[in-house]
């Protein structure tokens, strides 16, 4: 073995998956759909056509199973995740990192931060959960 890759060259670029997974409202994790993941995605799909940049494919995703900081999307081949809410969001990442190459940073979901924000959510429900048990 010469441990020589063989594998294809990109066919895109940069692929987009953005979850726009749907569950029922007070779900325990919550869903992106519920942050407007699929007009958000429709949005930086046809946003990207408007900034001319073709090489970047964006597709509906299922849950990618970082819900608790939905909506997200994750940037492949380089594997960073992001957690957006506006349309001004989306265009920052397609401006910033899709065509520039850069980093949202403020945007980036980082290690750690799914195990906070369980925390959190599980911290209201105990709050919720006690204020209606004191009636
Ligand atoms: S519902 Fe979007 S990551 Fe799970």
């Amino acid at each position: 073995m010469s441990g020589e890759r063989l594998d294809p060259p990109l066919y895109y670029e940069r692929h987009i998956f953005v979850c726009t997974n749907e569950r029922p409202a007070g779900h325990p994790r919550g869903c992106c759909e519920a942050g407007a993941a699929t007009k958000l995605r429709n949005y930086m799909k046809a946003r990207a056509k408007e900034l001319g940049i073709p090489s970047a494919r964006v597709n509906n995703a299922g849950c990618l199973d970082r819900c608790e900081l939905g909506p997200t999307l994750v940037v492949y081949p380089e594997g960073v995740w992001y957690g957006y809410r506006t349309t001004e969001d989306m265009d920052e990442i397609l401006t910033v990192h899709i065509a520039g190459g850069g980093r949202v940073e403020r945007l980036m979901l980082k290690p750690g931060d799914d195990d906070r924000a369980k925390a959190a959510l599980a911290e209201a429900r105990a709050a919720a959960k006690a204020a209606a048990a004191a009636g």
